[in-house]
């Protein structure tokens, strides 16, 4: 019988489907980011567009036609994400248009975007200058549950201070085709809020949203009409997942990650470094997806238990990008996403051929008296209004330096406070390095080398593995013999809900992964020779296979083992380190195509497996109740995830990753190594032989690719701006 449930979803695909256009979809998002040009009166614009397109990775081919003013940026590695559906892709590219634009255009040979602006020339009264129409920061494609209310805050930011307002597109202006508005998505206009109210079936919707400035007016005023300055699109596509999980369940971003908003200034070839960490206590987050400037470098996810940490670096080098650039991340996991997130990059020097152009906010400069701000000449003005302080720095002028350095010349400046010796002051002074290459050699994202120590730096050279012995047995028996125990058990915890929605609803209450396959096995090998060794994953993996002989407990031939300890081990000797098990999983195949977890996300699955407490931290041990386990048949396998982790300060702990209440201090005040997956070989759970000996093979498995190593410290060395800018690294940065 064809369930209910299911044959609605298929209705409402079918429906979704007729009612989009004929052939081509549409992006799963898109923002253009518009420029005026001074040199044509801002009749013409310079529009930077970003658009997510449904994988394959759409083609740049065809959006530049020959003799346009068009510039596709091919990034070695596109922001991309495999959540929701099949997974998606982004590309940019920059274009002259004409002020008002409109235009369809085609990415890749299925995903068709219809752009409509309006960001004709408006000359400020308070400035003499061209507008600036908005900037909207793209997030990645949204997800939403079913009946889970949610809302989706928009980044905008205005380069001119004008305020900032979202409507929905109107199809009677042109603005947008096909976009009828859902009565599940509500807009604060005034604040680009969205809200998903959650009344609404499980699909892929489409949102078209304009993004306005307008002058802004005290509240006492009234203005009868208030015109906004410009319009400039913005499309977000929502999917509606079915889920049984609650409503609280997403990934909630912690520690260093930047706040929403939060703005960091650029200087050229300066590094910026962000430390993304989400907490993911329901399900394992499967990544960070991320929309920002091309060559946005991002490397070291990796998770720890229900942590999950990123790094990005941007690297500033010569470009023709925006002044003002958005990063929006988001942390998915089979079916949940955390909120979007997204900070701005503000470039704020230019290196032009005979000056550096310095343009700053002021409002990154709280608490410094700006009439004390020189150049290396005291003669070369700074000038400031409200909003901006700017200056302009001859390169052979304004006490500015030159020097070689390899083929290439540097010139350096410095803006600092300059303060009459006689004045006692408490206020901050600023010392800022200047400086810019010519010509530059490009430092591009993943062939930058980031200068952070590596894993082996910090770890040394280890080797993890798993063995298993009779409980009191092997090289910690130390104080497995007489056991002192530790729970890692969180009732709360235990019962996950990581089903799929279509099959939720017909699984049996046992949550028995093993149905339908219950055989036994043929008897086990007690010959670790005869052990082939266990099908990692992934390929590129080397695997030792040793052999470990323990003493069985009483109980004749074919009586089940009801305990084993379980040695998660490694060869690390910092004594600091500690050895951090996220996951453990026990199966009766090798390959592990059905398995039942004994530790997940740092917790053990039943209040009868412990972990019995050793002085040597770089190792753990666990005894297992093996009558508590879902396997039936006389082997079992077993694999594990683990990191290694060491604090930073002396005094701390890396932190007990199997508790609500997670210490965010002890998680970033960490550095770890990448995770290691490892598997036991097959293990007898039934005693063979009348011989008091059962054989167990311990196979190692080692991540080979340990090429770029996270640490989610700040302490860590920026290598890069040695040379070029900052002295002290220190990083403004204001909401
Ligand atoms: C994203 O891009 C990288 C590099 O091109 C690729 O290795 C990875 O498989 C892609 N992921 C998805 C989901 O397409
Ligand atoms: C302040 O200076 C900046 C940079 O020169 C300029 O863009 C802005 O329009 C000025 N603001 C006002 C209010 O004059
Ligand atoms: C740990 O084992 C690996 C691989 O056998 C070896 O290269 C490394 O030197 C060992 N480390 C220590 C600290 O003994
Ligand atoms: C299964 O789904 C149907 C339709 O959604 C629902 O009426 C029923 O209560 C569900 N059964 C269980 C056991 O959840
Ligand atoms: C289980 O074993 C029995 C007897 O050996 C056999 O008849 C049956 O087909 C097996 N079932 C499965 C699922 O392998
Ligand atoms: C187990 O291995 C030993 C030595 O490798 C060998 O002598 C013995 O015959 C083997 N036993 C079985 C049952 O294969
Ligand atoms: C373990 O859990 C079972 C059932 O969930 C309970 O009956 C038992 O008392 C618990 N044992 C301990 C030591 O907490």
């Amino acid at each position: 019988m064809l369930d209910r449930y299911k044959l609605s979803i298929l209705l409402q695909g079918l429906t979704l489907f007729l009612l989009g256009p004929a052939c081509e979809a549409s992006s799963l998002g898109l923002t253009v980011h518009v420029v005026p040009l001074d040199s044509t009166g801002g009749k013409t614009v310079r529009a930077h567009f970003s658009a997510i397109a449904p994988i394959p990775c759409p083609s740049l081919s065809g959006l530049c036609a020959v003799g346009e003013d068009c510039l596709v940026h091919p990034t070695s590695l596109p922001f991309n994400g495999t959540k929701p559906n099949s997974g998606w892709c982004v590309r940019q590219w920059q274009k002259t248009v004409p002020s008002n634009y409109k235009a369809t255009i085609s990415l890749g040979s299925s995903t068709e975007l219809y752009v409509s602006m309006n960001a004709e020339p408006n000359v400020r009264a308070n400035s003499g200058r061209l507008n600036q129409p908005a900037f909207v920061a793209l997030p990645p494609p949204l997800r939403a549950r079913v009946n889970c209310p949610h809302h989706f805050h928009l980044s905008v930011k205005d380069l001119d201070g004008d305020k900032v307002r979202c409507r929905f597109a109107r199809s009677d202006q042109g603005e947008c085709i096909d976009c009828a508005q859902h009565s599940f998505m509500e807009l604060n206009e005034e604040k680009c809020m969205l809200t998903f109210t959650g009344n609404a079936p499980a699909g892929q919707y489409f949102i078209y949203l304009m993004a306005e400035d307008l002058i802004p007016v005290p509240k006492t005023i009234q203005v009868k009409n208030n015109k906004p300055l410009s319009s400039v699109p913005v499309h977000l596509s929502l999917t509606v997942e079915e889920s049984t999980t609650r409503c609280s369940d997403e990934p909630v971003a912690i520690g260093e990650t930047p706040k929403e908003d939060t703005t960091l200034f650029s200087l050229p070839y300066q590094e910026v470094k962000l430390n993304i960490n989400f907490m993911s206590e329901l399900q394992s987050v499967l990544e960070v997806a991320v929309v920002g400037p091309p060559e946005l470098y991002r490397f070291g996810f990796k998770t720890v238990g229900p942590l999950a940490l990123m790094t990005m670096v941007w690297v500033r080098s010569e470009n023709k990008l925006a002044r003002l650039l958005p990063i929006c991340f988001v942390a998915n996991t089979e079916s949940l996403q955390s909120e979007p997130r997204c900070v701005w990059l503000y470039q704020m020097l230019k290196c032009e051929t005979t000056e550096m152009t310095l343009v700053l906010p002021v409002s990154s400069l709280t608490n410094i008296n700006l009439n004390e701000l020189q150049l290396n000449s005291p003669t070369c003005p700074v000038s400031y209004n409200n909003t901006h302080l700017t200056a302009r720095i001859s390169l052979n002028g304004c006490g500015t330096k030159a020097v070689h350095s390899g083929s290439e010349l540097v010139y350096t400046n410095t803006l600092q406070s300059v303060r009459p010796y006689t004045m006692v002051s408490r206020l901050p002074s600023l010392v800022l390095p200047l400086a810019c290459r010519i010509p530059g050699v490009q430092a591009k994202g993943p062939h930058y080398k980031i200068g952070m120590p590596s894993e082996k730096e910090t770890f040394g050279a280890i080797r993890v593995w798993l063995e298993l012995h009779m409980p009191g047995k092997g090289p910690l028996a130390k104080f497995t013999r007489i056991p002192e125990f530790r729970s890692h058990f969180l009732p709360g915890r235990v019962r996950r809900d990581v089903e799929s929605p279509s099959e939720s609803n017909s699984t049996s209450p046992t949550d028995s992964p093993f149905t339908g396959s219950n055989n036994i096995t043929s008897t086990i090998s007690t010959n670790s020779s005869s052990i082939s060794p266990t099908n990692s994953p992934s390929s590129s993996i080397t695997k030792r296979t040793t052999t470990v002989t323990t003493t069985a407990s009483s109980g004749g031939v074919g009586s089940r083992i009801r305990q084993l300890d379980l040695h998660v081990m490694s060869n690390c000797s910092i004594d600091r380190a500690e050895m951090i098990v996220s996951n453990c999983i026990e199966s009766e195949t090798s390959d592990f195509t059905v398995s039942s977890p004994i530790l997940d996300q740092g917790c053990t699955m039943s209040n009868s497996t412990l972990e019995i407490v050793t002085a040597k931290t770089t190792s753990k041990v666990y005894r297992l109740d093996l009558s508590n386990l879902e396997a039936q048949g006389s082997t079992m396998y077993v694999r594990c995830t683990v990191n290694l982790c060491i604090t930073t300060l002396p005094s701390q702990k890396c932190p007990d990753i199997c508790t609500r209440s997670f210490d965010t201090r002890a998680v970033v005040g960490s550095v770890y190594t990448s995770s290691y997956t490892i598997s036991s070989g097959p293990i007898s759970l039934v005693v063979t032989t009348a011989a008091p000996s059962t054989t167990t093979a311990v196979t190692t498995t080692k991540p080979t690719t340990t090429t770029a190593t996270t640490t989610t410290t700040t302490a860590t060395t920026a290598a890069a701006s040695q040379t070029t800018t900052t002295s002290h690294g220190k990083m403004l940065s204001s909401k």
